[in-house]
C-alpha cells in the first residue's frame, strides 16, 4: 500500500491559489492521464468497496463520478450520482451544505437507493467535510445505509475528519 500511495501522491499536482487566492488546489488529472495510477486508485477503491459490504457506489460530483464509476464497474456495484442542485431530472432529495469557498446544494434521485442498500461513498478530496457530510445526511434520508467513505486525500488540517466521525455513525473513512 505504501508503494500505491506513493505513486498516487507523486500524481497529484499542487495549483496555488485556485480557484481563488490562498486555496492550494489539489489537481488529479495527472493521476487520470497514467493507467498505471488510475488502475491502482481504482483497485484500491474497489477493495474498500468490498472490504464494507458495498450494494452501491454513490460519487461526489464532480471528480467524485470519475474516481466512483469505475469503482463501481470492479466490484460490480451499481453507481449513484450526487449532484449539485438543479442536475438531475427525477424526483429528488435536496441538502445545504458549505464549501472550502462558498456555499452549495446536492441532490441525489430519491429513487436510486432503498432501505436494502449500502453506500461507499467516493470522492478525490475530504476537506472541510461539508460535501461529505451532506452527501451522508441524503444517503441516510434515501433509507439508506452508509457503508463507508472513501477518499483519494484528506487535508488535515481543515478537520474534516472530526466533523465526519460522528455522522458516519462509526462506519469507517478511508483516505489511500
Ligand atoms: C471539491 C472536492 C470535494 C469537495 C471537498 O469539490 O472534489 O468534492 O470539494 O470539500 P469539502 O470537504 O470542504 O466539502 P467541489 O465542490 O469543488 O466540486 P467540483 O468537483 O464539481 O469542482
Amino acid at each position: 500500500m505504501t508503494d500505491i500511495r506513493e505513486l498516487l501522491l507523486s500524481r497529484i499536482r499542487d495549483v496555488a491559489d485556485y480557484p481563488e487566492p490562498g486555496v492550494m488546489f489539489k489537481d488529479i488529472t495527472p493521476l487520470l492521464a497514467d493507467p498505471a495510477a488510475f488502475t491502482a486508485l481504482t483497485d484500491a477503491l474497489a477493495e474498500i468497496a468490498e472490504r464494507t459490504g458495498a450494494t452501491k457506489v454513490v460519487g461526489l460530483e464532480a471528480r467524485g463520478f470519475i474516481l466512483g464509476a469505475p469503482v463501481a464497474v470492479r466490484a460490480g456495484l451499481g453507481f449513484i450520482p450526487v449532484r449539485k442542485a438543479g442536475k438531475l431530472p427525477g424526483a429528488t432529495l435536496a441538502q445545504a451544505y458549505d464549501l472550502e469557498y462558498g456555499s452549495a446544494e446536492l441532490e441525489v434521485h430519491a429513487e436510486d437507493l432503498t432501505a436494502d442498500d449500502r453506500v461507499l461513498i467516493v470522492d478525490d478530496v475530504l476537506a472541510t467535510g461539508g460535501t461529505a457530510e451532506a452527501s451522508v445526511q441524503l444517503i441516510r434520508r434515501a433509507g439508506a445505509e452508509v457503508a463507508g467513505l472513501a477518499v483519494l486525500m484528506e487535508l488535515g488540517f481543515l478537520s474534516g475528519r472530526a466533523r465526519l466521525e460522528p455522522a458516519l455513525n462509526s462506519a469507517p473513512l478511508e483516505a489511500l
